[in-house]
């Protein structure tokens, strides 16, 4: 007789999960899988900093290549790339066959770098960018990008996603601190035109508390724009009837001029006229604004 298992027989196996370091996120990343019963090693530099996880029921490693030793995934998160390298420097012999996942951030070339260290010493590798706090690891707020190993991905998504939502960007495992530094890059741009709003409103003494409840819905509106620009660029298709760089470069010295008049610096604004400027330069004022981009991409 053929017995349907019942939903809760169906579960895998619990994988045993190791987590090196033991900071304000490896300490949380570390609980969320003792939450679900994995068997979770933990080792941290400062050993204290397992003491509140192994009293809940996390096991302590010594060091650690015992830690690595201990678990099918293992999992870093440290302060950069340079302290992975110095912990996994003399764990390098248990690596073989471990399932090695760095969620520490950096960038792409050292996280290429290490995807062929740690491959060459027989481990599967993914590279993660968490966006997350502490606080939100394991709710819907939390996602991570992971590139690398597409079997480790597809393999172990159940676990990763014990952490928050997964998206695998690619082999390559540097993207996803590529992606990273592109959402990054988004957000501090934003962090640019709230700055030179707030000393322009600050120049006629409106608090930035008033501007700010003015600039949010503002900014969520021109938000709604960027797919539109993304698809422009993507096609290589910048034809355009409403927002043309013509338009928007001669609004932005506009804005230029009374910021300066208002005796505010403008050195957040000027390189992305100058930028618009040298589009027109080239002929391409009757272009949509999204051709900006063309100043900035890699030249050959
Ligand atoms: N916290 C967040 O909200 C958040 C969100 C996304 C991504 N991240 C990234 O996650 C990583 C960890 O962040 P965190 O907030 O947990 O940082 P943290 O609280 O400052 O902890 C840093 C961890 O790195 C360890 N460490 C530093 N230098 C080391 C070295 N040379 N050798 C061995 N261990 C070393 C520390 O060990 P000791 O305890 O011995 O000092 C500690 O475990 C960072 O790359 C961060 O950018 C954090």
């Amino acid at each position: 007789m053929n017995i349907e298992p019942k939903q809760s027989d169906k579960q895998s196996p619990k994988q045993s999960v190791t987590v090196i370091g033991l900071g304000n996120l490896g300490q949380v990343l570390a609980e969320a899988f003792l939450k679900q019963g994995h068997r979770t090693t933990v080792w941290n530099r400062s050993p204290a900093k397992a003491d509140s996880l192994v009293a809940k029921g996390a096991i302590r490693a010594a060091t650690a290549a015992e830690a690595v030793a201990a678990g099918d995934l293992v999992i870093v998160c440290v302060l950069d790339y340079e302290a992975v390298r110095e912990v996994l420097a003399p764990a390098a012999d248990a690596l073989a066959g471990r399932i090695l996942i760095n969620l520490t951030s950096g960038t792409p070339n050292p996280a290429r770098e290490l995807a062929a260290w740690a491959t060459g010493h027989g481990a599967e590798y993914l590279d993660g960018a968490v966006y997350a706090v502490p606080q939100t690891i394991g709710t819907d707020e939390a996602f991570v990008l992971y590139s690398g190993s597409p079997a480790v991905f597809e393999t172990y998504r159940e676990q990763l996603n014990l952490l928050g939502s997964s998206t695998f960007v690619g082999t390559d495992a540097g993207l996803a601190s590529v992606y990273d530094v592109a959402l990054l890059s988004g957000m501090y741009g934003m962090f640019a035109g709230f700055f030179q709003a707030v000393a322009l409103g600050d120049s006629a003494h409106i608090k930035a508390t008033e501007i700010t409840t003015l600039l949010v819905p503002w900014l969520n509106a021109a938000a709604a724009a960027l797919p539109g620009f993304a698809q422009e660029i993507d096609s290589g298709d910048y034809t355009t009837e409403t927002s043309n760089l013509d338009i928007n470069t001669v609004g932005l010295a506009n804005i230029l001029s009374a910021t300066r008049a208002q005796g505010v610096d403008v050195e957040l604004l000027a390189p992305l006229h100058a930028l618009f400027e040298r589009q027109i330069e080239q002929g391409h004022g009757a272009a949509s604004l999204s051709r900006a981009i063309e100043s900035l991409r890699k030249t050959a």
